[in-house]
């Protein structure tokens, strides 16, 4: 056993010398920082063995211990610093394949985790990237369908609004020419010009919404509401479309709930469903409208006898220009911006709009939160 101030003296003698080269070591990692991990591990082990072989001779020179101690213990040590270094130089190289694999995959055309086995922090990192292109797929796709729904927009509106405007300028170029001079045919003229413009009008206000919507420009004026007077007023300005068709509409809503919301603006994407519902609903069908609480939230539903949407069209009806096979055939239908429009009014309120199958027909479904904190007194009250 050292006395103590032996053993004091060979803690501070190798402190010293360890010290020292713990700091060439230091400067060295600074040197070799950009360097691969396998050179930066070698000089940790080159360092950890010098620090000991310099403790050693430092200690030897201070004749606390023989040299032929000495050169036993730097024996050891120096068989132990090979192997040590053999070590870090492997250790190194399998966190250079690691990354390696996982440049791969970044580089690759479409990322997947690399399956060999990485270090925690690689791990994490390739799980990261994993997420992030996950992320970067979705919002790639959502751009490309926006895009080629953008285009078959242009390409439509173009079409919807020169086919009318074709018949327009022959219609007056007619009567410009006084070609047609019967008066059941002048007056016929006169009513399909009225009819052709004002649907033409339609388009472009619908167009109009469309991009103040899409350019975050609609601003809502909120005000309360109940939700009853809201479905009351939709049903009542449904009923003049619904007889012309033959469709009866019936609408009901819980009493005393109330809503925070832009009442024009919601009242055209309620009307816009209506509309719809009427249009696809034969002749003698019917159409509910419903508003009720539930989860919080105000819903309202309309449900139409429309014979069920396309499994495929579902998902695609709130597509701007989206129309179904029957809407395409001129004359038939709209421009397709009906539920596009609502989408968007929808969402501005920060509620969700949604569609299904049921029944005879369709449902659409509106989901608002409610604008204050009366409690629902539930009973419904038939319109
Ligand atoms: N109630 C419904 N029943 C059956 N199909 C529907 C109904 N509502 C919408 N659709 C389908 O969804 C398509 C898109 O509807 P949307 O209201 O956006 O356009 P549109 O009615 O064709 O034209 P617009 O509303 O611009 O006049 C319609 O063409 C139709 O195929
Ligand atoms: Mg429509």
């Amino acid at each position: 056993m050292l006395p103590l101030e032996a053993l004091l003296d060979v803690i501070a003698t190798s402190a010293a010398s360890a010290l020292a080269v713990g700091g060439i070591g230091l400067a060295v990692l600074r040197l070799v920082r950009a360097r691969p991990v396998a050179v930066q591990m070698a000089v940790v082990a080159v360092a950890t063995v010098s620090a000991i072989v310099a403790g050693i001779v430092a200690i030897t020179l201070r004749m606390f211990i023989s040299s032929h101690d000495r050169d036993v213990a730097l024996t050891v040590v120096a068989v132990a610093g090979l192997v040590g270094l053999g070590v870090a130089i492997l250790l190194g190289r399998r966190l250079a394949h690691a990354n390696q694999a996982l440049v791969t995959a970044v580089r690759a055309e479409s990322f997947t985790m690399p399956e060999r086995v990485l270090p925690a922090e690689l791990a994490e990192l390739s799980r990261e990237l994993d997420a992030a292109y996950t992320r970067l797929e979705a919002a790639h796709a959502r751009e490309k369908a926006l895009e080629s729904s953008r285009r078959e927009l242009v390409a439509w509106v173009s079409h919807d609004l020169r086919t009318p405007l074709a018949g327009l300028r022959a219609m007056a170029e007619a009567l410009e020419d006084e070609v047609v001079v019967d008066a059941e045919t002048v007056h016929r003229y006169h009513g399909r010009i009225r009819v052709e413009v004002d649907r033409l009008a339609e388009m472009v206000d619908d167009l109009f919404e469309l991009s103040r919507i899409h350019s975050g420009t609609l601003r809502l004026s909120r005000q309360r509401v109940g939700l009853d007077d809201l479905v009351a007023e939709v049903v009542a300005g449904a009923e003049p479309l619904a007889r012309a068709k033959g469709v009866r509409v019936h609408g009901e809503a819980a009493r005393g709930l109330p809503l925070e919301v832009d009442t024009a603006e919601l009242g055209r994407a309620l009307r816009n469903l209506v509309t719809n519902a009427i249009r696809h609903t034969p002749s003698d069908g019917s159409i509910e409208i419903i508003g009720e609480a539930g989860d919080g939230k105000a819903l309202v539903s309309v449900a139409d006898g429309c014979g069920g949407i396309p499994a495929d069209d579902l998902p695609r009806v709130f597509d701007v220009a989206f129309r179904g096979e029957s809407a395409r055939t001129p004359g038939a239908g709209g421009a397709g911006l009906g539920l596009a429009i609502a989408r968007g009014i929808v969402e501005a309120h920060s509620g969700e709009i949604a569609v299904a199958n049921t029944g005879p027909g369709c449902r659409f479904t509106i989901e608002l939160p409610l604008g204050g904190d009366q409690p629902p007194r539930g009973s419904l009250s038939a319109r």
